[in-house]
């Protein structure tokens, strides 16, 4: 349990799109609940390359702050490692993040970014391989399953240490949408409690 007294580790969520998976760690870490208070853990930033961004919403409706990022600055300048570091972010976390994170960032938060993708890597990883791509790929390959992977985030695209996966079936009728469906049920179940596992782990 947190006293009152230590300050609640503060997260930044990355995202360009709907936003689920980033609804649902606002839910689990921002709720105004007992549980959610004690895990001693808040998202305190959401960042979104994209200005009509769904996740942008969400973030008011928890009332957290947005930070939208400049393609040129993220990429050319100090990546948004100095704003960061101001609001107190010491952990960051990828849910539905589309654009490739720098080695400045990743240098500046060694260790404390994590991704989630929607299938088992190392299979169906790599750049371009987001969101639907992934699962028709998955499907003209008729794999049995597919699956999630939460893992560290290194210089190389989809390449850090893992520190989950989970596997679903994939039926032969199935489309891009009806695995995506089945995909975001178990990232939804298990992202926010592994972001919290790891959080602790390097406490
Ligand atoms: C999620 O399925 C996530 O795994 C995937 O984008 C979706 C975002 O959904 N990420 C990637 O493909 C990264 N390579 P959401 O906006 O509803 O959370």
């Amino acid at each position: 349990m947190t006293n009152s007294a230590s300050p609640r580790t503060k997260i930044a969520v990355f995202a360009s799109g709907a936003g689920s998976n980033a609804r649902k760690l606002m839910e689990y870490f921002n709720s105004n609940t007992p549980a959610s208070q004690e895990k001693g853990i808040e998202v305190a930033l959401v960042v979104s390359n994209k200005i009509d961004a769904g996740v942008l919403q969400i973030a008011a409706e928890y009332q957290v702050p947005t930070l939208i990022i400049d393609k040129e600055k993220f990429f050319r300048g100090n990546a948004y490692v100095d704003e960061l570091k101001q609001t107190g972010i010491s952990f960051i976390v990828l849910a539905g993040f589309l654009w490739k994170v720098p080695a400045a960032l990743i240098q500046a938060f060694s260790g404390s970014i994590v991704n989630i993708h929607p299938a088992l890597l190392p299979k169906y990883g790599g750049k371009g391989m987001y969101g639907n791509f992934v699962h028709e790929s998955v499907i003209a390959n008729k794999e049995p399953e597919s699956g999630i992977t939460i893992h560290v985030v290194d210089e190389v695209y989809d390449n850090g240490v893992h520190l989950f996966q989970a596997t679903c079936p994939v039926f032969p009728d199935d489309t891009a949408a009806t695995l995506a469906q089945r995909i975001h049920k178990l990232e939804h179940e298990h992202y926010p409690r592994v972001v919290e596992e790891t959080i602790k782990a390097k406490r």
